[in-house]
């Protein structure tokens, strides 16, 4: 099946099952982070995720509360700080998807993409224990099964 043609698909069944698609449909890729301080600073610890994943209110939120960044303190001087915040909202997605993170210990209650209905819905075959098995660390590994992902591609996954 070409790429265009499953994209296609993947996006009509998307739309009718779980919401808003993660690619809008007919799209092929998923815009990464061009912005080399964002680049820099937020893929550190994980790749640095493709701002269309958040609404710009969750990426505001995440921002806000970088000292308390899903247990680990990723806090940046506050220019940096300012500067990433702009360039994650003014590419953020239309929809939001303010998971709520309910664990981590901290008083603030993160959102997660993850928990986002159609992320969920894409990758709900892939649980802890299948992705142990596979030898993933987490969902958030996206390279492990997107080699494309840092450019955009998502469609070549097994
Ligand atoms: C010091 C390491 C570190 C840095 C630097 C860092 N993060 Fe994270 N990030 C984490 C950890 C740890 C998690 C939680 C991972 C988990 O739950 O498995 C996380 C999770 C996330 C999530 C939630 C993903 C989900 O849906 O579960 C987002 C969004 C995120 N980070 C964005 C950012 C942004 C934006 C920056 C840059 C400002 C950044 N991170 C920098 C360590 C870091
Ligand atoms: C364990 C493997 C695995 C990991 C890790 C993973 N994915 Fe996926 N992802 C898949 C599979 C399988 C699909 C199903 C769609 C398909 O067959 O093309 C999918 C679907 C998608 C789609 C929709 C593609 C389309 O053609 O509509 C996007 C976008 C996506 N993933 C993004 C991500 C991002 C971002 C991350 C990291 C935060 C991630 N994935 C982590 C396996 C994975």
């Amino acid at each position: 099946m070409t790429v265009m043609r499953k994209a296609l698909i993947l996006g009509a069944l998307s739309a009718t099952l779980a919401g808003a698609p993660l690619l809008a449909q007919g799209e092929e890729r998923m815009r990464p982070v061009t912005d080399p301080l964002t680049l820099k600073e937020c893929g550190e610890c994980h790749m640095a995720f493709p701002p269309s994943l958040l609404s710009p209110g969750s990426w505001e939120v995440i921002m806000a509360n970088l000292d308390k960044h899903y247990g680990e303190n990723a806090s940046l001087p506050e220019k940096d700080t300012a500067a990433i915040t702009a360039y994650l909202t003014a590419s953020a997605g239309r929809w939001g998807s303010p998971g709520v993170s309910g664990t981590g210990g901290t008083e603030v209650t993160l959102p997660r993409f993850t928990e986002s209905r159609h992320f969920a819905h894409e990758h709900r075959r892939f649980t802890p224990d299948r992705l142990a098995r596979k030898g993933i660390k987490s969902i958030l590994d996206c390279v492990a099964c997107h080699r494309g992902a840092e450019q955009g591609y998502y469609d070549d996954d097994d």
